[in-house]
């Protein structure tokens, strides 16, 4: 099978020096592509900007804005048999970026902000899609009940919730796997390299079990 898994936060600019983003590090969607990997399959890796080197043997796109996000995984998903949306893509941008630097003033200021598109939800919109569609949540509350609501309203097959401040930026992570037939699994406290694995088992079964109902 081939996965195509986004990983990484965005970088939305303000001027040629500043951007938005957030803390994600990437280590997740690293470590999914890397037991995707070892599982025996294809991976194509879209990342935005992070500290860590890709794995060897995947197809590796870098991107740094969630437009240019949005972009390679439409060009990317119909040659993918999971996409595994990871990456804490910026949810905002600002309305106008600046060609030179912002510069500083003593008056107050403030930027405005747009939506940026989210490349799940436009996925789960497409009706020819053969591909299973994995989302992740990541939250500080309300865990069930906001995974629960992404994975109806983003048409996912699969969402991967957990608590945002266990997750960002450490080598561990605590599950909670939701299924669009409202079967859910639960993984307790692990290293993401063990989480990951386990992920990619459940995915391929998933996408297995797809296939086999469609036919
Ligand atoms: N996502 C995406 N494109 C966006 C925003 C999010 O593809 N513009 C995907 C993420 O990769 C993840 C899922 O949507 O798989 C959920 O992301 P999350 O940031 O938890 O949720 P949001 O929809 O942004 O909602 P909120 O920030 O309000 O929790």
């Amino acid at each position: 099978m081939t996965f195509l898994i986004t990983a990484g936060p965005t970088h939305e600019p303000i001027d040629p020096v500043r951007y938005i983003s957030n803390r994600s590090s990437g280590k997740m969607g690293y470590a999914v592509a890397e037991a995707t990997l070892d599982a025996g399959h294809d991976v194509i890796l879209i990342s935005g900007p992070v500290n860590l080197s890709p794995p060897r043997n995947t197809k590796f796109i870098s991107v740094s804005t969630s437009d240019e996000m949005f972009e390679a995984v439409h060009r990317h998903a119909d040659e993918s048999d999971v996409c595994v949306l990871c990456a804490a893509v910026a949810d905002y941008k600002a309305a106008h970026v600046s060609p030179v630097k912002i510069k500083k003033r003593s008056a107050e200021f403030s930027l405005e902000l747009i939506p940026t598109r989210d490349i799940l939800h436009s996925l789960g919109r497409r009706q020819d899609r053969k591909f299973l569609l994995v989302g992740f949540a990541a939250e500080t509350d309300h865990l069930e009940a906001n995974a629960t609501k992404k994975l109806r309203e983003k048409n996912c097959d699969i969402v991967v919730a957990n608590d945002a401040r266990i997750g960002m930026e450490t080598d561990e992570n605590e599950l909670l796997i939701l299924f669009r037939d409202g079967e859910r699994k639960k993984i307790s406290r692990a290293s993401k390299t063990f989480l990951a694995r386990e992920l990619v088992k459940i995915f391929s079964n998933s996408q297995q079990k797809r296939l086999t109902k469609k036919m």
